[in-house]
């Protein structure tokens, strides 16, 4: 495996001050939503334990800092740096590093029922093979994941990105993107967490 991957429950996260840096600490301060706030800690906790794996370091000599598109990149003291991937929903929060490279994208989703307009607005018609709220919330977050590896995040429309069978296909500025990181082919690590949630993890498939 040339990745790493933690996934935690949000009710084991420690008190902030326990394994915040001083500037992120702030950060977590200026919140003015809790519930997002708590899940921005999570993420940071996630990451942390992850990277404290390969760094051997406290959790406070550790920062994340989100570049200006988003995409978050984990600075350790002694000049240190980690691409990682994080996402956090609900009871969960999880991270991913990658040990061959910087191409690594994670996503959790709470399984649920969604609009019919939503279906229609993010998917392409071909992988709509089943509309059931596990299949939906799997190839969401699949996509997710994917354009986290390839750090647009959601700056292009989901569409840009068509999944069949696992095999991924790109268009417009994701396929531009894709094209310059040297057109890895993709795989995908998937887990249902107490049936309620979707893990998806995409990273380059070494051949
Ligand atoms: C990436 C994105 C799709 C995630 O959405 P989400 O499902 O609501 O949230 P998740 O918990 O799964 O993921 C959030 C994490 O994705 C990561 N992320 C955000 N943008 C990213 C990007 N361009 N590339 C890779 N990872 C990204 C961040 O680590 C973020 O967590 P953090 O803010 O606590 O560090 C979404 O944030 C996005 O792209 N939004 C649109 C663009 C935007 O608003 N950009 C503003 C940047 S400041």
């Amino acid at each position: 495996m040339n990745y790493r991957y933690l996934i935690i429950k949000t009710s084991e996260v420690p008190d902030a001050k326990e394994f915040l840096t001083g500037l992120e600490f702030k950060q977590y301060n200026h919140f003015a939503v809790k519930k997002r706030a708590n899940e921005w800690l999570a993420g940071r906790y996630a990451a942390k334990k992850l990277a404290s794996e390969f760094f051997n370091l406290p959790l406070k000599k550790m920062q994340i800092k989100n570049t200006k598109n988003g995409a978050p990149v984990l600075q350790a003291e002694g000049g240190n740096h980690l691409t990682i991937s994080i996402s956090h929903r609900g009871n969960y929060a999880v991270a991913a590093i990658s040990l061959t490279g910087d191409l690594i994208g994670v996503d959790v989703e709470k399984i649920e029922p969604r609009p019919q307009g939503w279906t229609d607005q993010y998917f392409v018609k071909e992988e709509l093979i089943a509309y059931d709220e596990a299949y939906l919330t799997e190839l969401w977050a699949k996509k997710e994941a994917v354009l986290k590896l390839l750090g647009l995040g959601l700056t292009v429309p989901t569409t840009q990105i068509k999944i069949l069978n696992n095999e991924v296909h790109f268009f417009g500025k994701a396929l531009d993107v894709w094209a310059f990181k040297g057109s890895p082919k993709i795989s995908f690590e998937m887990k249902t967490l107490d049936n309620a949630y979707k893990f998806v993890l995409a990273y380059p498939t070494v051949i």
